[in-house]
């Protein structure tokens, strides 16, 4: 298939690209050029300001794809500027989030609103903008639900690349050679998702004979507590780090998500599996891939002020 694909160059997109391209298709990527990765599969790429993709129908059209995967719409805005760009008949796929779920806004909000795992069906949120002014996967979700699109909702997505660097809580003290770490309750509950999982649920859907206009969740089977992910993470990164129960209120400012949350972001892929066929890969390898990478790829600047640690540990 030829595919095109909104984004594609910095993690789950560029995750996306790479399985298209070893699954045999054919893909386009369309982004902004301000950065072109080392390591990017040999595709073609079309360098547009997402705004001003409407005014560039011809080239979107030339391209003759069959499907589209939206990475990186953001919001209504973004999402309208594709559609109106995209030619006519191709199949779409639009990447969305558990955010966008009730219990989201009850998490933010330190509420309990909703009993898990979330499903499909389970209540969306009424706040919108609840992570700033640039993001709101409810309205992408509307615009590309109405196109009759396929919306993949996923848990937090970890992996090679990542730029939340969503290990780094722990791996700043590997790397500090810190001997203890102050965690608290440690029971939050967050499905989370391996980016090149991410790559074969797309895969999936456009293998798929089902038509769109449908969302999933795109999430792991099973999920640690945060308190065992930190462990797992510690035992991937082969890595020596004691982890010391102290009082929720005394955990350092990264280390909150490790005390308790009132609403847990708990998701199902039931459908997933039964619909599309996906399954999430070997949960143990993933984790020593991705904390491999992040070892070999700290973010360029990182604090070695554990004074907040030392306070916790001491105070208990
Ligand atoms: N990370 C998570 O935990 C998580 C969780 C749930 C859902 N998601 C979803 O995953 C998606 C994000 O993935 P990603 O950022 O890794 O995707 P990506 O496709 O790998 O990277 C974003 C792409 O967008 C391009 N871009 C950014 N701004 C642009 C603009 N104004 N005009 C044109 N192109 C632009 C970037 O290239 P240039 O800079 O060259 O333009 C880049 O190619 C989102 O849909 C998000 O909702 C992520």
């Amino acid at each position: 298939m030829r595919v095109i694909v909104l984004g594609g160059t910095w993690f789950v997109g560029r995750a996306i690209a790479h399985a298209l391209v070893a699954a045999g298709h054919i893909p386009l990527l369309v982004h902004r050029g301000r950065d072109e990765p080392a390591g990017l599969p040999d595709v073609e790429h079309l360098h547009h300001e997402r705004e001003t993709w409407p005014d560039r129908r011809a080239d979107f059209a030339s391209f003759g794809a069959d499907a589209v995967i939206d990475v990186s719409a953001g919001n209504a805005t973004g999402a309208r500027a594709a559609l109106m760009a995209l030619p006519p008949g191709v199949r779409l796929i639009a990447l969305s989030s558990v955010d966008v779920y009730r219990a989201y806004e009850g998490m933010l909000n330190h509420r309990q609103t909703d009993a898990v795992p979330l499903t499909e069906d389970s209540p969306l949120r009424t706040a919108r903008y609840v992570d700033g002014p640039h993001w709101e996967n409810l309205e992408l979700e509307e615009l590309y639900l109405t196109a009759g699109a396929t919306i993949l909702r996923l848990g937090a997505v970890y992996g090679e690349h990542d730029y939340q660097h969503r290990f780094e809580p722990v791996l700043r003290r590997i790397r500090a050679g810190r001997p203890r770490v102050p965690v608290g309750t440690g029971s939050f509950l967050f499905s989370r998702v391996y980016v090149g999982d991410v790559a074969q649920a797309v895969l999936a859907v456009l293998a798929s004979e089902r038509g769109g206009g449908e969302c999933f969740n795109i999430v792991e089977a099973q999920t640690a507590p945060m308190r065992l992910f930190y462990e797992q993470v510690i035992a991937a990164a082969g890595a020596d780090l004691e982890l010391v129960r102290v009082s929720d209120d005394r955990l350092p400012a990264d280390l909150r998500s490790v005390g308790a949350v009132d609403q847990h972001l708990l998701a199902s892929a039931q459908k997933a599996r039964e619909v599309l066929g996906w399954r999430d890969s070997d949960r143990e390898t993933a984790m020593r891939r991705s904390v491999r990478w992040h070892l070999n790829n700290p973010p360029l600047e990182w604090s070695d002020d554990f004074s907040q640690d030392d306070a916790a540990l001491r105070a208990g």
